[in-house]
């Protein structure tokens, strides 16, 4: 069938691609890539928005869990991100639903919370992402999530709803107040229907200068909790010593900031060294999460989703050597930060779409020198190399057709 299309494409739609003739027709209609046209667009919640998507026909669903990209052109300019379907899988109508939060300075996530409006068509690409529940089910679940980490363990939770499943579910967000979280009255109707599902919500936030005040715990609906402030004051293990060792140190520092510790999950979930639990948020978060599971040897019990790329601060007087952008004559001391980002830096605007490593549009060919994988730390010295700029870092002089 492609290779008929070929031939069509070839012999009789000059002078522009099949696609650009199919989607006159209709915009969701075309031969390789695939669109969505967006239907509903609610702003419920401050700070974001949720936009239910009609995918065209090649769409195959997702997995409660994953992402997909999806391209928005702005000022003629196509732009991807990452966005993880926020609904649950095997949705009947095959729609997907999107929540986007709004960063301060972002392009896309503002423009489409400002301007998305029912019609509008974006293109999609396939559900992708090895963070999705397994089968068989867990015996027992925690989900944990912070801001716009919401999305793909409320895709799980609400799959694990429809499913009827009868295992215990702590699912534990922080946001900055009760108006930021999305869908958040679902949240409450879930744990209202199902005795098996706890859910608590942190605001760290709301309640200034009483991080370690233990603000009173609030029960709402039956199943619901929710807490101003951070978690109770002292309690957390091993803070008590006069004199922690450095790794304690920090790893107190990452809970204090984040407002999450032992404490806090032994007292909602004690049962959850026997579960399997699933994590996105912010960096703080997802950091002190992992040390108390570091700490109590459960890291292979603990699944994570990344919405930005985490990685060690560089002091720019370790980093050597100068970065080249040969295609545009600009020359910059490396400071060690990843190319996409020193190209930023030297005024260049490089295409990029997840700056982690998944979508491949920062590509640009490296002509000399070593670079440094940040996720892998891999080195690679190969010359005449297309590399994606927003994982790899420069070690010592490097050109980059760019
Ligand atoms: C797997 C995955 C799933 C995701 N799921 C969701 C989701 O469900 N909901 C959601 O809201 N988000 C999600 N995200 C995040 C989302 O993909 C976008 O990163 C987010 O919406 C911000 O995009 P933006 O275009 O608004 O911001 P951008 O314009 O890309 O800016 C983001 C940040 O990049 C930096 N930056 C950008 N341009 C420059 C520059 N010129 N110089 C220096 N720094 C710069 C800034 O720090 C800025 O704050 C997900 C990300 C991943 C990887
Ligand atoms: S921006 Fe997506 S791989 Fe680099």
């Amino acid at each position: 069938m492609v290779g008929l299309l070929d031939l069509v494409q070839k012999t009789m739609t000059t002078p522009h691609p099949l696609d650009r003739y199919l989607e006159l027709v209709r915009p969701t209609l075309t031969r390789r890539s695939m669109r969505a046209k967006i239907t509903h667009v609610r702003r419920s919640a401050v700070g974001s928005v949720t936009l239910t998507l009609e995918p065209a026909r090649q769409w195959s669903g997702h997995v409660a869990g994953q992402y997909v990209q999806i391209g928005v052109v702005i000022d003629g300019v196509r732009h991807t991100r990452c966005y993880s379907p926020v609904n649950a899988e095997g949705r009947r109508d095959r729609h997907i639903e999107l929540t986007v939060k709004a960063h301060p300075h972002g392009l896309v996530s503002n423009h489409l919370h400002e301007n998305a409006i029912p019609g509008m068509v974006v293109d999609l690409e396939p559900a992708a992402g090895a963070f999705h529940l397994p089968e068989p089910r867990p015996e027992q679940i925690v989900l944990i999530s912070g801001g716009s980490g919401i999305t793909p363990v409320l895709s799980m939770l609400r799959t694990l709803a429809d499913e009827g499943y009868r295992g215990r579910i702590l699912f534990l967000h922080y946001n900055r107040s009760p108006e930021w979280v999305p869908h958040r009255q679902e949240l409450e109707a879930i744990a209202m229907q199902h005795s098996n599902v706890r859910i608590e919500f942190r605001y760290p936030e709301a309640v200034r200068g009483q991080v370690w005040g233990g603000g009173a715990l609030d029960s709402g609906p039956s199943g619901v909790g929710e807490r101003s402030g951070g978690a109770e004051g002292g309690k957390n293990r091993d803070l008590g010593t006069a004199n922690p060792p450095a790794a304690k140190r920090r790893a107190n520092q990452a809970e204090r900031d984040a407002n999450f510790g032992y404490d806090e999950l032994e007292s909602l979930a004690p049962w959850f060294p026997s579960a399997q639990t699933y994590l996105c948020g912010p960096p703080g978060l997802m950091a002190a999460v992992r040390t108390v599971y570091e700490a109590e040897q459960l890291g292979d019990r603990l699944h994570s989703e990344e919405f930005t790329l985490t990685t060690a601060v560089v002091d720019p007087a370790d980093a050597e050597g100068k970065v080249t952008f040969s295609d545009s004559g600009v020359v910059a001391e490396n400071t060690g930060e990843s190319l996409l980002e020193q190209a930023e830096s030297a005024g260049l605007n490089p295409e990029y779409g997840c700056r982690m490593g998944i979508c491949f549009s920062c590509t640009a060919v490296k002509r000399s020198g070593c670079t440094r994988n940040l996720r892998t730390g891999q080195l690679d010295s190969d010359p005449d190399q297309p590399i994606q700029i927003c994982i790899n870092a420069p070690v010592g002089d490097v050109d980059l057709a760019l």
